[in-house]
């Protein structure tokens, strides 16, 4: 972690190996190219062999844009350059990554950048079968080297990517399995209602419209690419889990490989600690999940409304965040009354209405209702809006654009997430309750500003009853509890210059202060793993709250070695990233 003093045993890296082997003890360090301890190519080919030739070594994807390198390739460059700021990209790339800074800018599609496979992982699996990734999961074990998992590569926390490392890509590991109904194996219940078990690399535009033909679908995320992997074990949110839980809420059973390369199937009757960990407690640190079983929800009709307040009188910032803080302070009633949806707030944002030539103040939001009418969504919005314009008469200018979508494909075709990738990209995040959201207008307004810092964020309405209720299978799951009183994920992102590390700490910087005023405001609650800074202070108590210390538990039971390691994850206290290797802290 940023600031923490850290004595590691990698100064004399080679000596120490060597003595550490002799006196019995492990390495202090993973292997890496060029040590001791790395495997030979003899090695190499015979995975290679045994996985029936699907070890690739691929080269960084920038790469074509740079002379010298073995894809350069001028025709070529331009396409990649141009496709960089897309998911599509990233996710179909066996390692490249959304947010440049995972592979730390090693080799950006620019002129000029440098370019070397140095952020990136030497070898990869592209495994489409469980028996792939075990024999991943067995020779990482075996050969002491740095092991990542990825699928989408979308993480916004770096777990997905690692230099020096050998990953298991588990994007094609495909396949969509319908059920009436479910028993899990060696139950004896059958669960009702219907349920789907899919590939451990499926995306969730595809699973909307394998689920959308038999009029279903399942709590899924925003991005169209986003996978089930990082998704589920995350927690998992959706514009349905206000009324339907979070993902990870509804999952009944996993295939997993374990770090000690057994497949093993979890579920409310066997592995049951495994069951509890993989449903909340993280991507790549319990296992790699090989398969899910999720409950799947009626696809219901959704009813929108576009919600835009702003003022373009905006000099003086404090009546707008008395404005954002009062909408904001409204979502848990909202909310109880079947409302979910994605905000958005700005102090100061280019005005649409004149091409950008003034600015604006305010919010904006779509927001939904499920199987509901355009009349139920005024009567919602009617009082909130009325209170807007007799507390600030004149002061906002209010916009609101309605539409009735058949179904929850047909809302999400046109409502995905559709923001860039491809940048140096930090983020923060808080959850928020009713209490922090409701109890004092004055402070909220200062934190939403101070959280805003002058640009843009987010008071996603996400949570709700459905999550505060939720009764996941096999007594409960590792989801952070401040989720079940949660109503409001907020989140930010900052971009950050490339290849400047004076910029971005200067970025990272602003995160941390602006993260700060959330966390005053709701200092008991949490963050959300998958969304927050990958730097968040005490990121355990953040992350998972009071479930920390049986995840720990179970992570060195399941996992005595770290055969899988990542941060910011549970149990990742006994080594740390030093330049590029991983090494054991010493105590
Ligand atoms: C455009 C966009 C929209 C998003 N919208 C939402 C949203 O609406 N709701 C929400 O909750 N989140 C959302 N997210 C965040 C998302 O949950 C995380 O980015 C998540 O980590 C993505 O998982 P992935 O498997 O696609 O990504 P990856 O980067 O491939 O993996 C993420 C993490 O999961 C691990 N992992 C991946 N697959 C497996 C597996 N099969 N077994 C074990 N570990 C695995 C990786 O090692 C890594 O730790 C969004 C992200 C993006 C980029
Ligand atoms: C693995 O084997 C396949 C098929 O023989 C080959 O094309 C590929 O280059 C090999 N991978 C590596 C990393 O050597
Ligand atoms: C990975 O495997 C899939 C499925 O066999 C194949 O379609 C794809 O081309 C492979 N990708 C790479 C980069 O080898
Ligand atoms: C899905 O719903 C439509 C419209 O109500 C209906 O016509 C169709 O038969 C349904 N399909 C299935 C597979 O249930
Ligand atoms: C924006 O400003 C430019 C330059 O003053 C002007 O030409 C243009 O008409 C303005 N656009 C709008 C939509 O007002
Ligand atoms: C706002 O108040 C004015 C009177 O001050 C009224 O004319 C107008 O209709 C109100 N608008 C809304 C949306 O309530
Ligand atoms: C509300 O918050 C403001 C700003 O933090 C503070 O000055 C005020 O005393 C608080 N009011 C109450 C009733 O606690
Ligand atoms: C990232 O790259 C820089 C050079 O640009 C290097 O100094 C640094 O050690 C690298 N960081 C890691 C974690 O490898």
């Amino acid at each position: 972690m940023l600031g923490m003093p850290s004595r590691l045993v990698c100064a004399l890296q080679l000596a120490s190996s060597v003595l550490a082997v002799a006196a019995g003890l492990t390495p202090s360090c993973k292997a890496v190219p060029g040590t001791p301890g790395w495997p030979s190519p003899e090695d190499w080919d015979s995975l290679n062999e045994s996985l029936a030739g699907r070890l690739l070594q691929p080269s960084p994807p920038g790469a074509v844009c740079h002379p010298g390198q073995g894809t350069y390739n001028a025709n070529e460059c331009p396409a990649v350059r141009a496709a960089w700021s897309t998911y599509d990209f990233h996710q179909a790339d066996p390692v490249s990554m959304d947010w440049n800074q995972w592979a730390n800018d090693t080799c950006l599609p620019q002129e000029g950048a440098p370019c070397s496979g140095q952020g990136y992982p030497v070898f990869v699996i592209n495994a489409t079968e469980t028996r792939h990734v075990q024999l991943g999961v067995q020779f990482a074990r075996k050969h002491n080297i740095r092991l990542v998992v990825r699928s989408s590569g979308h993480d916004y926390v770096g777990r997905s990517n690692a230099p020096n490392s050998f990953s298991i890509w588990v994007h094609h590991l495909r396949g969509v399995k319908n059920h009436e109904s479910f028993r899990p194996s060696r139950c004896k219940v059958t669960i009702d209602g219907a349920a789907v078990t899919v590939g451990g690399g499926m995306q969730m535009w595809e699973l909307y419209n394998e689920l959308d033909a038999v009029n279903r679908t399942i709590v899924g995320g925003g991005g169209k690419s986003v996978s089930v992997g990082g998704y589920v074990t995350g927690a998992g949110h959706s514009l349905l889990s206000a009324r339907y839980g979070l993902a990870a809420d509804r999952v009944l059973e996993m295939e997993v490989v374990t770090p000690k390369g057994e497949i093993v199937t979890a579920n409310e009757c066997q592995n049951k600690d495994l069951f509890w960990a993989m449903r909340g407690g993280g991507g790549s640190t319990f296992g790699v999940m090989t398969s899910v079983t999720m409950q799947t929800v009626p696809s219901p009709r959704i009813e929108q409304l576009i919600v835009i307040i702003v003022t373009t009188d905006n000099a003086n910032t404090r009546p707008i965040f008395d404005m954002i803080a009062y909408v904001i302070s409204q979502f848990p009633s909202l909310g109880d009354q079947g409302l979910s949806g994605y905000s958005l707030f700005f102090p100061a944002f280019p005005n649409p209405f004149d091409g950008g030539n003034t600015t604006v103040g305010g919010m904006l939001m779509t927001a939904a209702l499920q199987d509901s009418s355009p009349e139920a969504m005024h009567k919602l919005w009617d009082p909130v809006l009325a209170h807007v314009n007799t507390t600030w008469p004149g002061k906002f200018q209010v916009f609101y654009t309605p539409k009735s979508h058949p179904s929850f494909l047909s809302w999400y075709a046109e409502n995905y997430d559709t923001s860039e990738a491809g940048l140096d990209s930090y983020l923060g995040s808080r959850l928020l309750d009713e209490t922090a959201l409701t109890a004092n207008l004055t402070k909220s307004a200062e934190a939403f500003e101070g959280f805003a810092g002058g640009s843009l964020a987010t008071a996603y309405l996400v949570s709700g009853k459905g999550v505060h209720d939720a009764k996941p299978r096999g007594c409960g799951n590792a989801v952070l509890p401040a989720w079940r009183k949660a109503y409001v994920h907020a989140t930010f992102g900052i971009e950050a210059p490339p290849l400047d590390p004076a910029g971005t700490e200067t970025v990272k910087k602003q995160v941390k202060k602006r993260v700060a005023a959330l966390r005053e405001l709701a200092p008991n609650m949490g963050a959300y793993m998958n969304e927050a800074d990958y730097e968040e202070p005490n990121f355990q108590t953040e992350f998972w709250g009071s479930n920390y210390k049986r995840l720990l538990h179970i992570k060195r039971a399941i996992d005595p070695d770290d055969v899988l390691w990542c941060t910011p994850c549970v149990g990742n206290e006994r080594w740390e990233q030093v330049d590029d290797r991983l090494c054991r802290v010493v105590k």
